[in-house]
């Protein structure tokens, strides 16, 4: 470095003394008087404050010999080697973040690909839950409409009166016959036959049966529950005079098609009017598997 700035003063020095020939015509003598001044051996008149100054800097730097030039030479050499040497370092590392940058790039590009490809699920997805949806209201609606069905299947429930036809009583008869009760109060379901008397069963389950009697004294009364012709359970009175009354229930289990009805034992009588002294009623307690 002080070797760089050695010569460039000189090379400094000899441009202003060229300068100063050719603007103040100095012979050769003078410009020689002028150089060997620069030396440092004395000081002319003719010398300016710019040149007194040159002077001093080159006297500061340049009491070199070709040794030492060599030597700053070398220096300069070493340090530009190794400038270049950082300059490779540099540049590798410029490399390699360009890299850094070209892989984060990728990366970047990646992963909204991804994110492309997870907001299409997602809404694929949502599609589906959406149909899912639809689907399972649907399949509520069917459940209900079923079960209402089922309910309407299961609404079973009669009442009916006695209301004979001809005058008051029912019986005395030779033999037992079948009940109708006429006077239909409610029939849900229609699975009480009031022109035959007999309750037919719609579906298999528990059922709730029971009747009232009535009559006047002097003969007895007896009126049985039947199922598919086998007696269930009686109702029975007997008086010498004025009223009689009796009644009974009882719960059955039902096969598809089993039939219920009233019957009179022979030789008994019942008596009646639009006041509904004897009834049968029955319905439908819970279905059975
Ligand atoms: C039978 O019922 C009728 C009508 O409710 C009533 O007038 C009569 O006294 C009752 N007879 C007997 C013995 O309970
Ligand atoms: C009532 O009638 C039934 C069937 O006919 C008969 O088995 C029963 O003995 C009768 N009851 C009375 C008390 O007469």
């Amino acid at each position: 470095m002080k070797a760089l700035v050695c010569i460039l003063l000189l090379l400094e020095t000899f441009v202003f003394v060229v300068q100063q020939q050719v603007d103040g015509g100095l012979n050769e003598n003078e410009i020689s008087q002028q150089i060997s001044s620069e030396d440092g051996k004395q000081n002319p008149p003719q010398t300016d404050t710019l040149r007194a100054e040159a002077s001093t800097d080159r006297q500061q730097y340049c009491d070199l010999g070709i040794p030492d030039i060599l030597a700053a030479l070398r220096e300069l050499t070493a340090t530009v080697t190794e400038q270049k040497e950082k300059n490779r370092e540099l540049t590798a590392t410029v490399t390699e973040l360009k890299g850094n940058i070209r892989e984060l790039t990728a990366t970047v590009t990646e992963q909204k690909e991804k994110n492309r490809e997870l907001t299409a699920t997602i809404t694929e997805q949502k599609e589906n839950i959406r149909a899912l949806e639809t689907q399972l209201r649907e399949q509520q609606t069917f459940i209900l409409e079923e079960i209402n069905k089922k309910n309407y299947d299961r609404e079973i429930a009669f009442s009916a009166g006695l209301r004979p036809s001809v005058g008051l009583y029912v019986g005395p008869f030779t033999t037992d016959i079948t009940l109708t009760y006429r006077n239909v109060i409610t029939n849900i379901g229609n699975a009480y036959n009031p022109v035959t008397g007999i309750f037919t069963a719609p579906l298999k389950g528990a059922y709730m049966f029971r009747f009232t009697v009535h009559g006047h004294g002097g003969t007895p009364a007896n009126v049985s529950i039947i199922k598919n012709g086998e007696h269930m359970v009686i109702a029975f009175d007997v008086q010498a005079q004025d009223r009689l009354n009796s009644s009974n229930g009882v719960v059955l289990i039902l096969e598809v098609g089993d039939v219920v009805y009233l019957r009179l034992c022979s030789g008994t009588r019942i008596a009646d009017n639009q006041n509904n002294y004897n009834t049968f009623s029955g319905f439908l307690l819970f279905p059975l598997r």
